[in-house]
């Protein structure tokens, strides 16, 4: 079964094909000639999921899901959140990110954070959100060289390492995106 990830992000579909079973294959944008950058234009992880999936659906007539996800930061009162990737400016540099949370957490002891996804599902002619969360806290150096964004700085509650340093194996199965996404492959099954 072929379902339609609305991404043009091939890291993404490559990651994602690490948790989805092999019976259903992934097709990204670019595999459906969708070449038009779909502006995040919301104010939440929800809106922006939303919008790209609906630019899917409604341009094309297919079913799909896509995902937006970021880290949110209790003291920084649930920054970068649905802005993590050009937290620092629309560069999207992590590095700059990175010092920017370091500096307005000012030395705060063990931050809580949370990495949060939300994926949003056409199917069937219904909409359906899921969400997928993981709870840790943010050091102040970065550990590991694996994953992406803010992973070198974040370490998932009950383990004593950052999720770049776990790895991509450890990490796809506890993430966000992966829980995430999990609820999706659930509904898929049902359906
Ligand atoms: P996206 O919506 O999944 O593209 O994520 C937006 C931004 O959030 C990314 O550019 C990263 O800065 C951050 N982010 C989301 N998920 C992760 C993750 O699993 N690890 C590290 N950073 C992440």
């Amino acid at each position: 079964m072929k379902i339609i990830f609305a991404t043009h992000n091939q890291n993404k579909v490559e990651e994602l094909k690490q948790i989805v079973p092999s019976k259903y294959s992934l097709l990204s944008l670019n595999d459906i000639g969708c070449i038009k950058e779909i502006k995040e234009t919301g104010s939440t992880l929800e809106e922006n999921a939303q919008i790209k999936a609906d630019y899917v659906r409604f341009k094309y007539g297919l079913d799909c899901f896509s995902d937006d996800s970021g880290l949110e930061i209790d003291a920084l009162g649930g920054a970068p959140g649905v802005y993590s990737a050009r937290y620092a400016g629309d560069q999207k540099n992590n590095d700059a990110n990175i010092e920017k949370i370091w500096k307005e957490l000012k030395g705060i002891k063990n931050p809580r954070a949370i990495f949060r996804s939300v994926i949003y599902v056409h199917l069937n002619q219904k909409k359906i959100c899921f969400q997928g969360k993981v709870e840790g806290n943010i050091i102040y150096e970065k550990l590991g060289l694996e994953g992406f964004g803010y992973d070198p700085i974040f370490i998932p509650k009950g383990y004593k390492k950052t999720f770049a340093e776990l790895g991509n194996t450890t990490k796809n199965k506890i993430s966000h995106r992966a829980l995430a996404i999990i609820q999706l492959v659930k509904l898929l099954e049902r359906t």
